[in-house]
């Protein structure tokens, strides 16, 4: 059994910043780092030439200047793409940024990660394994090392088979009933879910078999707090300016 230990804080910024700046970018890190967030979650993809990059949709559509998939897309032309205009002028010309280009601004600003894998369709085992393979590059020697969580059980199979050392998160939406043998299997540290599908009784249970806890995505200090009453260790929000690292308890 893996190390269950949790290191990560009380507080996790949604897609980099929440909704304090556009999703996914450095300008949400910074953000992030601005309302005194130690953790922060991003969603991690590949490029058609194999780049992790941040992205949360299948298509560059909602959060840029672009139109279509992002699967077609090299990193040279996704690096072109403009990922903070559509948030407001203030934010034009933020870049989609690369694995490694948030890697190095966390690791220098020791802000704590937790990289989704959110696979392009049909990219799962690619995408669980090249991702779980650079995170450990451009962690080497890092005392905290990234959780990595996904929705895709073949992608986080693939990040285990790659990266056993790494700690692994499964994300649900809604727990599922074979939930400790799921999260045996995959040797996970934590489970991840939709905080409006738990209830106390499933969190003392997660709890009480010794895994930690993580709801996305709460956005009210009562929220967060009955969370945390409950025993969940994390809260992943897109409100930076209402919940405040060390308010919570
Ligand atoms: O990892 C928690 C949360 O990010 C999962 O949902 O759709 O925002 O990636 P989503
Ligand atoms: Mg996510």
């Amino acid at each position: 059994m893996s190390d269950r230990t949790w290191p990560y804080a009380a507080l996790v910024a949604h897609r980099g910043g929440g909704v304090m700046a556009p999703e996914n970018t450095l300008a949400g890190f910074r953000e992030g780092v601005r309302y005194g967030y130690r953790a922060a979650e991003c969603d991690v993809k590949l490029s058609a030439d194999n780049v992790c990059f941040l992205l949360h949709d299948d298509t560059l559509d909602r959060t840029s200047d672009a139109r279509g998939p992002a699967a077609g897309k090299t990193m040279a032309e996704l690096a072109c793409v403009d990922a903070g205009g559509w948030r407001g002028a203030a934010f034009a010309g933020e870049a989609l940024p690369t694995l490694h280009q948030v890697a190095a601004w966390c690791r220098a600003q020791d802000m704590l990660l937790n990289i989704e894998i959110k696979p392009c369709p049909g990219r799962d085992e690619e995408t669980g394994r090249r991702v779980a393979h650079e995170a450990a590059r451009l962690w080497q020697g890092a005392t905290i090392a990234p959780l990595l969580s996904s929705f895709s059980d073949s992608a986080l199979r693939a990040a285990q088979a790659a990266e056993p050392q790494l700690p692994r998160a499964f994300l649900v939406e809604t727990i599922p009933a074979d939930w400790q043998r799921l999260l045996r299997e995959m040797d996970c540290i934590a489970l991840h879910c939709d905080h409006e599908t738990l209830t106390r009784e499933l969190a003392a249970d997660i709890k009480a078999a010794g895994y930690q806890l993580l709801c996305y995505t709460v956005n009210s200090v009562e929220r967060a707090r009955e969370l945390r009453s409950w025993g969940v260790d994390s809260v992943c929000t897109d409100r930076l300016d209402l919940l405040q690292p060390g308010k919570l308890d």
